[in-house]
């Protein structure tokens, strides 16, 4: 059966904006997270800690992180891939953290500069220092259903990693399909794998929509126990070290289909259609929400 309550991570501020190629002014990212706040979302990954020789968008990560009005009962997550950024992380006030991982070994180089085993290492002093001050750790596994560089990846190999990451202490493990690939098939086998390591209410789904296949993807999840889900508001989104990786699945279209399946989620889909509006006008694109089109045009 499908679980009664869905829990969203809003990725757009991170994930939504790390491609951009033109820098987004600080402010406009700070008023595009109190925004999101004020639409019911319980979790709002805000930015990440990298070098911002590698991602220039997030370089004013703590500005924003400084800058942003922490709303009660909503949590503010930050990607921290080693201790250097774990604590500037800490430093610009950040009280939860990500380190993201991959079940693909090239992936893991070109995306972090280092092999999956050193990554591991990596997270596992981040982690442990995240602890020691009470910070949650999330872990991300990307490339969960399919790589840009080596093509398909076994439900074993991200089995092994997503493992490694939940026994280092992450409390929950979001398996990335980072370059939209994957079908409710892959999905299922990847799953089937996964659930047999970790229970399926530590785990979320995090699809991109490059092949169109991510709310089929995530109703699979949904019906195999999954009740996390990452979305970014107007399917904006994707990795730079993932060519030809569209957006994430669209925050509005996400809510849409839930709101359908009689699923609660505590957002009111037309603020988040307000903030989508407000970034997409703030970087010039059109939304790639298909709900947002459908309402726009109504
Ligand atoms: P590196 O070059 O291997 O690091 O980068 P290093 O330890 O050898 O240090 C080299 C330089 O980087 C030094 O500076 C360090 O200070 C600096 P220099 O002395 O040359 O001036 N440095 C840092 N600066 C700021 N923050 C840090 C940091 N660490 C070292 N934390 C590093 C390693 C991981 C930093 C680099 O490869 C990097 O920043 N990569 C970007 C990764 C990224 O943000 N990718 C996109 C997010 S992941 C994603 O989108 C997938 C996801 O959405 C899920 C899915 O869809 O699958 C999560
Ligand atoms: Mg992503």
């Amino acid at each position: 059966g499908l679980p009664e309550y869905v829990k969203i991570v809003e990725v757009g501020p991170r994930d939504g904006l790390q491609n951009e190629k033109v820098i987004v002014p600080t402010d406009i990212k700070i008023e595009f997270i109190n925004q999101l706040s004020q639409t019911g979302l319980s979790v709002i990954e805000v930015t990440s800690f990298v070098s911002s020789k590698w991602v220039p968008q997030m370089a004013d990560h703590t500005e924003v992180m400084k800058g942003i009005h922490q709303y009660p009962g909503v949590r503010y997550p930050v990607l921290t891939p080693n201790l250097q950024g774990f604590h500037r992380a800490v430093a610009a006030g950040a009280t939860e953290i990500s380190v993201f991982g991959a079940a693909s070994e090239s992936f893991s180089r070109k995306n972090i500069n280092c092999s999956i085993e050193e990554s591991m290492e990596k997270f596992e002093e981040v982690v442990k220092s995240a602890r020691h001050l009470n910070i949650p750790a999330r872990g991300y596994v990307s490339c969960a259903l399919g790589c840009p560089y080596e093509g398909s990846i076994t439900p074993q190999k991200v089995t092994e990693v997503s493992k490694r990451l939940y026994g280092m202490g992450c409390y929950e493990i979001s398996l990335g399909d980072t370059i939209g690939v994957g079908t409710p098939g892959s999905m299922r086998r990847m799953l089937e794998s996964v659930i047999k390591e970790i229970p399926p209410t530590a785990l979320a789904v995090h699809c991109h929509d490059t092949y169109g296949q991510a709310l089929a993807n995530i109703l699979t999840a949904l019906q195999m126990g999954i009740n996390v889900v990452d979305s970014a508001v107007s399917g904006l989104g994707g990795c730079p070290y993932a060519k030809g990786a569209s957006g994430n699945v669209a925050t509005e279209d996400l809510i849409y289909m839930l709101n359908g399946l009689g699923l609660n989620t505590d957002v009111n889909l037309h603020k988040v259609m307000e903030a989508g509006d407000f970034i997409c006008k703030a970087v010039n694109k059109t939304t790639n929400s298909k709900v947002a089109q459908a309402s726009y045009n109504a």
